[in-house]
């Protein structure tokens, strides 16, 4: 019976050694201390055993017993200091993080205010590349290689016959190339000019173009529906005129401005889009019959009527990507 105590002692210390949580710990506990475990049925054994052995194998099992008892409650106590100083590591009294939702650009917001008002009107959305050929950007809408309103634009070339688009007025040439009138849509997007940075001009914004062209479009249909725009996005009583003005493509063509009125400043005409009837020059240019169809165009600047809804001057503020200003919208 000496030898099983030993040899239970290896076996016991071997165990010990795997033990790497309370969980497995416990699962020691039982199988040596329980109550049917290894050490009371030596104690059974011990019962059995002849009268003169019995003081000695009697003190090897005690020793064997406070020994595993003695080993047990050490790696207990160390468990439970590991445990302790973790919890310490958590002040559960320290507020909690609060997740910050982004929100949407008062750029886009105002897009898509933009675009479902004219979707509600009975237009279509199309996009273009914003890296565009000169024919499409200039040549096709009518402005010859030395026409002089040319200049009006400064322009980010990328070779010869590619830069970076200048206004959303090419995409209406790709969609009168590609599909055959009736065509009533709009077209957003980004456009880019190389002009000196100052709280009035950045050198990327974004337009949105309108088109509608048909067998029997008139002037007074562009000014209904672009009246009928100003006064969805910024309310009935919208302050406007429609001046005449020129651009290539259009004939006659006009700009619109609405009234600018910031707090405590003197108010103001600000430009809000540029439209027109579509040149007949252009139509020929896609391969529409300008005597069969007619049309009406326009462009707006998004960052300026954003502005002017918000009481926004300084453009800069929409590039900054500043959270403090865009979390108030
Ligand atoms: N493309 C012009 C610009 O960037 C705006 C414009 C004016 C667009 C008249 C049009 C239009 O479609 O008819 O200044």
């Amino acid at each position: 019976m000496i030898n099983k105590i030993s040899e239970t002692r290896s076996i016991f210390d071997n165990d010990f050694l795997q033990i790497s949580d309370p969980q497995s710990l416990e699962e020691l506990r039982i199988k040596y201390l329980g109550r049917k475990g290894i050490i009371q049925q030596l104690f059974d054994e011990f019962k059995e055993i002849p009268r003169d052995e019995k003081k000695v194998v009697g003190q090897a099992l005690n020793e064997l017993k406070n020994y595993i008892q003695s080993r047990y409650e050490e790696l207990k106590a160390k468990f439970e200091e590991e445990k302790s100083k973790q919890e310490l590591l958590f002040d559960v009294t320290l507020p909690g993080r609060v997740k910050t939702i982004g929100s949407k650009h008062l750029i886009t917001q105002t897009l898509n205010e933009i675009k479902s008002i004219f979707k509600s009107l009975g237009f279509s959305v199309y996009e273009g590349p914003e890296i565009e050929s000169d024919y499409n950007n200039f040549e096709a809408l009518n402005f010859p290689a030395d026409h002089p309103a040319r200049d009006m634009q400064d322009t980010f070339f990328i070779n010869e016959n590619f830069l970076l688009r200048t206004h959303t007025s090419p995409v209406q040439i790709r969609l009168m190339k590609s599909m055959k009138p009736p065509i009533r849509a709009i077209m957003p997007g980004k456009v880019y000019r190389n002009e000196v940075i100052s709280a009035k001009s950045y050198c990327l914004f974004h337009q949105v173009e309108g088109l509608y062209v048909d067998k029997d479009v008139t002037f007074a249909e562009l000014k209904g529906t672009l009246v009928a725009f100003l006064k969805q996005f910024f309310g009935k009583d919208v302050k406007y005129r429609f001046r005449a003005s020129f651009f290539p493509f259009t004939d006659p063509s006009a700009e619109l401005d609405v009234w600018w009125q910031p707090k405590g400043k003197e108010g103001r005409w600000l430009e809000v889009l540029g439209c027109g009837m579509v040149d007949p020059n252009v139509f020929i240019n896609v391969g529409i019959d300008p005597e069969e169809y007619v049309g009406y165009a326009f462009g707006m600047g998004i960052e300026r009527t954003a502005m002017r809804k918000y009481g926004i001057d300084d453009i800069r503020i929409l590039f900054d990507s500043d959270i403090r200003f865009l979390s108030q919208f």
